[in-house]
């Protein structure tokens, strides 16, 4: 079968014939339909990407963590899964900490998690996967378009899940119950940036979407499709705050510390920052004492944030379905291209390096 293989820590990517899974006794065997290419999987093509390991035993590993497919076989006391749509959970736990043993593989204590198409295991850009039915979470037929969105929008139910869980450390809603007078503001407009301001929008937040540049007529589409606010903070954030004030939510998708600095200085009493994401570039940069001062006498937390569980794929499938109808065409319009495996050059060349017309990129590997 076709397979997008990497050999990390190594930099580099290519197609291969490999051979198909086969089916183990309490496994079902998965034709992929597409997979979406991430941050993620560019990061370890680049060699970047510290965490990206191979199998062990093993010099090449099947890229690929955001996938959709169909049961086509399936063992013994599974039959009744043959013929569904499928989305694959992509961190697995390490087998020994609580948290994991409890299906809770994001907070892992151990760092010995393993993650398909990442860290220490393979992939999903394959013709074919076998899994482990513990890993994978139906689609209904309706949202088989879009439904391959529910990996990066796991990611971010985990993280808005886990702001609103230490925001509970005092009273934070408004005075009518609900979060319409918090202020969120999230910084990127790639696919995470957008998930998140749909997300956040939906919880009820005034969500501002920033990014240092002018948007792309692409972006500036799927942004008045999620009706949220965009703004070009090139020349810091005092424009923004002049207008709305305070920022109670700062959800980073850049993990650039000159980006942190600039917008610390307008977050407001009891806010939070959360850190999603990993950088792409090295840049050195501290904060001092006197932000280290605000952070405290403003009561400001600070939460990192990364990957989803099985509950989250599960909320996330909840999501899209109801963007479907309260943000029509959204998730569609994020999806900016599809393109075939049989196309090897132009695959590569995606793989690669991000387009600039791209929000999200899929590769169909069957239909
Ligand atoms: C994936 C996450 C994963 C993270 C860190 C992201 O691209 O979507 O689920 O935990 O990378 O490897
Ligand atoms: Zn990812
Ligand atoms: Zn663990």
């Amino acid at each position: 079968m076709k397979a997008v293989l990497v050999s990390p820590p190594r930099p580099g990517v290519r197609i291969g014939d490999i051979p198909e899974p086969r089916l183990s006794d309490r496994g079902i065997y998965i034709r992929i339909l597409w997979t979406g290419i991430c941050g993620t999987d560019r990061e370890i093509i680049n060699g970047v990407l510290p965490i990206a390991s191979t199998p062990p035993g093993k010099d090449e590993m099947i890229l690929g963590h955001e996938a959709i497919g169909v049961v086509e076989r399936a063992s013994k006391g599974l039959e009744d899964l043959v013929g569904r749509y499928v989305i694959l959970v992509n961190r697995r736990g390490c087998g020994r900490c609580l948290n994991c043993l409890a299906g809770r593989a994001d907070y892992c204590e151990t760092g010995g998690f393993v993650e398909a198409g990442i860290k220490g295991l393979d992939g999903f850009m394959a013709e074919y996967v076998v899994d482990d039915p513990r890993y994978i979470v139906e689609v209904p037929r309706e949202l088989l378009d879009v439904a391959v969105l529910a990996q990066p929008l796991s990611d971010l139910e985990k993280s808005i899940e886990s702001v609103l869980i230490t925001q509970r450390r005092m009273i934070w809603s408004c005075e009518d119950g609900t979060y319409r007078c918090r202020k969120a503001i999230v910084i990127g407009t790639g696919p995470i940036g957008m998930l998140a301001s749909m997300l956040l929008k939906s919880y009820g937040f005034r969500v501002t979407i920033v990014n240092r540049r002018d948007l792309y007529p692409h972006e500036k589409n799927m942004i008045s499709r999620i009706g949220v606010k965009f703004y070009n903070s090139l020349n810091g954030y005092e424009e923004l705050y002049k207008e709305i004030g305070p920022f109670d939510i700062v959800f980073d998708t850049t993990a650039k510390p000159s980006v942190i600095k600039s917008v610390l200085r307008f977050m407001n009493y009891n806010s939070i920052l959360a850190l999603f994401g990993f950088a792409r570039a090295p840049e050195r940069d501290y904060l001092d004492s006197e932000e280290l001062t605000m952070i405290a006498a403003k009561n400001i937390a600070l939460v990192g944030v990364v990957n989803g569980q099985k509950r989250h794929f599960e909320t996330a499938l909840e999501h899209i379905a109801s963007w479907k109808s309260s943000m029509p065409g959204a998730l569609e319009s994020m999806i900016t291209a599809r393109i075939e495996i049989e196309d090897r050059d132009r695959v590569l060349k995606v793989l690669r390096e991000k387009p600039p017309n791209e929000i999200k990129t899929l590769i169909v590997f069957s239909k």
